[in-house]
């Protein structure tokens, strides 16, 4: 679960990036996060992520408050769910199957463990073919699908895409938001930040907007009713 309750974030004392922001998202829900350039969205990321913390407010995300939270406890936090970066993040030399396996592997599972949780990701993001190849023999669409079984293999409680789709064309931006739907289903809370609104039209969720660091709207339903 996210409780943020008057969070603001001002970067260098002036930059006001988040202006007190109220924003609960209950376990098990499909929220769209939307938005212009520079409102906000990535802030928001990074603030429920812990890598930044807010200038005011209180934040509390699967259990952990945010505000004063030990660097000890953030791999626990980060744990608790899996993040998907615009730019994937992915080590180009090494293969399909050990981008994903390293996330599980910097949690002491064992060798079977590894492999059972992989080859089950790998699985529903429809990669199992591809597991020997390597991030730069992939499509744009196959290397997003990589990120997303990576960010699923630790079962997390929470996932968080940050502008997914924002490098892929009309029909694979489909199949992404079908495939976190899919996700969703299986009981993962998921939150998709995007700055496309025909990327949320299609899907009937709740959709928060975001402009100039506050919440203008929210709602479920596409963004133009
Ligand atoms: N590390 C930073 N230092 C200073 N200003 C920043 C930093 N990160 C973001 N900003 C500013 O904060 C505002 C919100 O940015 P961001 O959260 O990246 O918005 P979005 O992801 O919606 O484009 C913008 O004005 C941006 O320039
Ligand atoms: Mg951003």
């Amino acid at each position: 679960m996210i409780q943020l309750t008057g969070v603001s974030k001002t970067y260098n004392g002036y930059i006001k990036a988040l202006r007190s922001v109220d924003l609960t998202v209950e376990d098990g829900e499909f929220v769209f996060i939307i938005g212009p350039s520079g409102a906000g969205k990535s802030t928001l990321l990074k603030i429920l992520t812990a890598e930044v913390e807010p200038t005011a407010g209180t934040a509390e995300v699967n259990g952990y408050s945010l505000v004063g939270l030990k660097a000890s406890d953030k791999p626990y936090l980060r744990r608790t769910m899996g993040v998907v970066f615009q730019d994937f993040r992915l080590i180009d030399k090494k293969t399909v199957y050990e981008n994903v396996a390293l996330a599980i592997r910097v949690t002491g599972a064992g060798n079977r463990e590894i492999r059972e949780k992989v080859d089950s990701v790998l699985k529903i993001v429809g990669l199992s073919h591809k597991a020997k190849r390597k991030p730069p023999e992939l499509s744009g669409g196959e290397q997003q699908r990589v990120a997303i079984a990576r960010a699923l293999v630790n079962s997390p409680k929470l996932i968080i895409a940050d502008e997914p789709t924002g490098n892929l064309d009309p029909e694979r931006t489909k199949e992404t938001m079908r495939l976190f739907n899919q996700i969703n289903r299986m009981g993962t809370t998921v939150v998709v930040i995007t700055h496309e609104k025909s990327v949320v039209n299609d899907m009937a969720k709740r959709v928060v907007y975001l402009e100039n660091g506050c919440i203008l709207r929210d709602a479920t339903g596409g963004y133009n009713q």
